[in-house]
């Protein structure tokens, strides 16, 4: 049993992975300021503190009042398009925030560190399925901010002893039973296209002129749930006694496939069980063709492999969810 800040618990993946660590037998507590995540959305047996990870001080008085022992940092400005246009709430949420609290964990002694990055790193790769070697090259502040804190880890884990994992994770989907996605405004593909579903948004393609086969963006859709067990095994990596994280250990998440836009709204309208209507647009700016991972460092290392890998459960379970919840989670 370990004692586990979650940053960002109240957000998508930050509640479920809460919900996964609880069911792991761990000790919970959620540090989120609700600007972006839910207080619904936080586990029954997690504690919610109800502030910002930016704060160092307070962050240090949290974890030793808390007896943290390891943290997962998931709390984040995380929307591509949004980082091109306000760059300013990327560098100081992502880059300062995350300083502050690297400074939090490194005056009380909290020695792990799980963090959630991106694929958003690489930017354009030059090949896929892509390594976790390949050049960092992000193409949009949102990864730039990843990839600069991922560089931070890493300095501080030499310079101080933090062992640390960062996950590269791909593109996000699904629910569990409980919890799901709800975002406003809402962005990803996958809420939108389900939204078009019911009606409620009209849903535009962004670009059919890829260098893909269908024209559309290729992404790698990997299920929240199975993103929550690379947690749990990321987590028990950083123990003080195992030398998997002697060294800061960095793994892409994904299927190590690619889905299309139109394979996705095609699976869509399969859970659905009706047509999704749709209309091509032009291109959004900061988009990669084709982000697809090789994940095998993950299996290799964490022992991870995606449980549940196709699009039929990640719609599905996304849909099952909306249906339950058909505004989101209460405010
Ligand atoms: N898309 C549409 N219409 C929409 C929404 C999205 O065509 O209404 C397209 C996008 O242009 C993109 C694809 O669907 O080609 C997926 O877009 P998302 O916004 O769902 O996800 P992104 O690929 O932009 O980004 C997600 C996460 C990032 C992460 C990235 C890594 O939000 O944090 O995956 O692959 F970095």
């Amino acid at each position: 049993m370990t004692r586990i800040l979650i940053t960002g618990g109240a957000g998508y993946v930050g509640s479920v992975s809460a919900e996964a660590f609880l069911t792991a037998g761990h000790d919970v507590v959620v540090l989120d300021d609700l600007t972006t995540g839910h207080r619904a959305a936080v586990p029954a047996g997690a504690s919610l503190h109800a502030g910002t990870y930016t704060d160092t001080e307070a962050l240090a008085r949290l974890l030793d009042a808390e007896r943290i022992e390891a943290i997962l940092h998931c709390a984040a400005r995380s929307l591509v398009g949004e980082s091109i246009r306000d760059p300013a709430k990327y560098y100081r949420d992502n880059v300062a925030g995350g300083v502050a609290l690297l400074e939090a964990v490194r005056t009380t002694g909290v020695q792990r560190l799980v963090f959630s990055s991106t694929a958003a790193v690489y930017g354009v790769p030059d090949a896929t399925p892509i390594p976790e070697d390949a050049p960092l090259r992000p193409i949009n502040p949102y990864g730039e901010t990843k990839r600069t804190f991922e560089g931070a880890l890493a300095w501080y884990g030499r310079a101080y002893g933090l062992r640390s994992v960062s996950l590269r994770y791909f593109n996000v989907a699904g629910a569990t039973d409980t919890l799901g996605e709800a975002h406003d405004p809402e962005t990803h593909l996958i809420p939108n296209i389900l939204l078009a579903a019911e009606g409620r948004l009209d849903l535009t393609i962004f670009g059919d002129d890829y260098p893909t086969p269908d024209g559309t963006c290729l992404r790698d859709y990997i299920h929240v749930a199975d993103l929550a067990d690379a947690h749990l095994r990321a987590i028990e990596s950083t123990a003080l006694d195992d030398a998997r994280t002697d060294e800061p250990l960095i793994c892409n998440l994904g299927n190590g496939g690619g889905f299309s836009i139109r394979e996705v709204v095609t699976a869509a309208e399969a859970a659905v069980g009706k047509p999704i209507p749709f209309t091509v647009g032009p291109r959004r700016a900061g988009d990669p063709p084709i982000l697809v991972a090789r994940s095998a460092r993950a299996a290799e290392i964490l022992g991870w492999r995606p449980a549940r890998p196709t699009l039929e459960e990640m719609v599905g379970s996304a849909w099952t969810w909306r249906r339950s919840h058909p505004d989101g989670y209460p405010s």
